[in-house]
């Protein structure tokens, strides 16, 4: 197919592309899409694992990611290789390490409470803005470090519009189409970024010049104390670029995993009566399960992207340099040979039997077929799940989708498994 067709198809479709190219072309296959040159589908586990454990000088991720570069600027952790990115790397991990993200989880928890407290009864709503609504708040209180007021109103208006551009697919053609350098050129993207940056220099300058930085545990605050190796703090620009790059990396991907969840979950009621219970008793496994499983078969990033910085073989394949391999997160999540019954939505799979060990176990399916036999509602003739009295109420809340999407009807057909 031509680039423009496979692009367009791309933009619509992309996880059908990819699965209807795998079914057709095998394990690997190529795709051109706009400016990105020649993309190398990898979705064999080793040659995944190959990409993973290679030298990060040959496999240049930041230029892999370069698309976003009029977004998140040229300092972004995601945008950088070799030294630059490590160096950029080691003054992010600090704010990020396992015992500070404990400390962000009451917050997190509260934000989540107070935003579902604000969700209707009765009446079917739309889940993602909700959860957007939760992860922008997180990230404003979590990484902007910012308290109620006009300064948080006002930041909070700004990136959600900056969002809600990066979100419609009609925006991200655009930069797809120009191309990263010359998108950036237009007076009119700089204007639009202008609106964002203003409040977060503003709010750099004014953290910079408070006095209890050290007693604050927010990730700029955290930032503004970090050293390079040379001792030197990091600049307003690199702060803002990594500001933005948290806010762009941590906003939409955790609110579609979120509304993934829930959808799953409410089309299999039995298992979301056995995570609320193993919840309510203070254990967290079955919650793990559920997370990996609903990332596992929902997954956010189709794939990810490297640039070769040298000819490589991968798979028995020569690649030149210059191409992008981009290991596929989808593809590889659904193989039957890393996991049985892929189509199905199993978080027991992760209790029982952990990926590409013993494909075939019975164990998963036991441990689904007596939760199902436990549980206490009634079940969906349609996908074999049962119902809580919540489902029950409303009918229309059983299926999230609007009515009057076709689309929505025909899949209706097919789904859930
Ligand atoms: C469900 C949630 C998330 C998913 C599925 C996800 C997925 C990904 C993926 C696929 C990559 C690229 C990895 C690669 O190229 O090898 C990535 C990188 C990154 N993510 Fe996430 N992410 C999530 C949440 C977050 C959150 C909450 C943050 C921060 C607040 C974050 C910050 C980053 C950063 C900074 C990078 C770049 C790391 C680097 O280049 O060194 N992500 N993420």
């Amino acid at each position: 197919m031509p680039r423009a067709a496979q692009t367009a198809i791309w933009f619509r479709r992309a996880q059908r592309l990819l699965r209807q190219c795998a079914a057709r072309f095998g394990d690997t296959f190529t795709l051109r899409i706009a400016h990105e040159g020649t993309w190398i589908v990898l979705s064999r586990p080793e040659d995944v694992k190959q990409v993973f454990t290679a030298n990060p000088r040959t496999f240049h991720a930041g230029e892999g990611n370069r698309i976003l570069l009029p977004v998140l600027g040229e300092r972004s952790v995601l945008l950088l290789d070799e030294d630059a990115h490590l160096e950029q790397r080691k003054l992010l991990l600090p704010p990020f390490h396992g015992t500070r993200m404990e400390g962000y989880q009451d917050l997190m928890a509260r934000i989540a409470a107070a935003e579902i407290e604000r969700w209707p009864l009765g009446a079917p709503y739309r889940l993602r803005p909700r959860m957007q609504a939760v992860t922008l708040e997180i990230i404003l209180r979590a990484v902007f470090g910012l308290g109620e007021g006009e300064r948080l109103e006002r930041l909070r208006r700004e990136l959600r519009a900056l969002l809600d551009k990066l979100t419609n697919p009609r925006m991200l053609l655009l930069p797809l189409l120009l191309g990263p350098e010359r998108l950036a050129r237009f007076s009119s993207f700089r204007h639009a970024m202008a609106r964002v940056d203003r409040p977060i220099y503003d709010e750099i300058g004014e953290r910079r010049a408070a006095g209890d930085l050290d007693e604050r545990s927010d990730v700029l605050s955290l930032l503004l104390q970090a050293r390079h190796e040379n001792g030197e703090a990091m600049t307003d620009r690199e702060v803002r670029d990594e500001l933005v790059t948290l806010l762009v990396a941590g906003h939409e991907t955790t609110a579609t995993a979120l509304a993934w969840a829930v959808e799953r979950l409410a089309r299999h009621a039995y298992k979301l009566e056995r995570l609320a219970e193993e919840v309510r008793a203070g254990a967290t496994g079955y919650l793990d399960a559920v997370v990996a499983e609903t990332l596992r078969l929902r997954p956010v990033i189709s794939l990810v992207a490297r640039r070769l910085t040298k000819p490589v073989e991968i798979g028995g394949w020569s690649l030149p340099a210059g191409v992008t391999v981009t290991p596929s997160i989808y593809l590889l999540h659904r193989r039957a040979d890393l996991y049985r019954e892929p189509e199905r939505f199993l978080p027991e799979r992760f209790l029982d039997e952990p990926p590409g060990t013993t494909p075939g176990s019975r164990s998963v399916a036991a441990s689904d077929a007596v939760w199902a036999a436990r549980s206490r509602s009634p079940r969906c003739a349609r996908c074999s799940a049962s119902l809580s009295g919540a489902d029950r109420s409303d009918p229309r809340a059983r299926d999230p989708r609007p009515r009057s999407d076709a689309r929505s009807r025909r899949r209706r057909a097919t789904t859930p498994r």
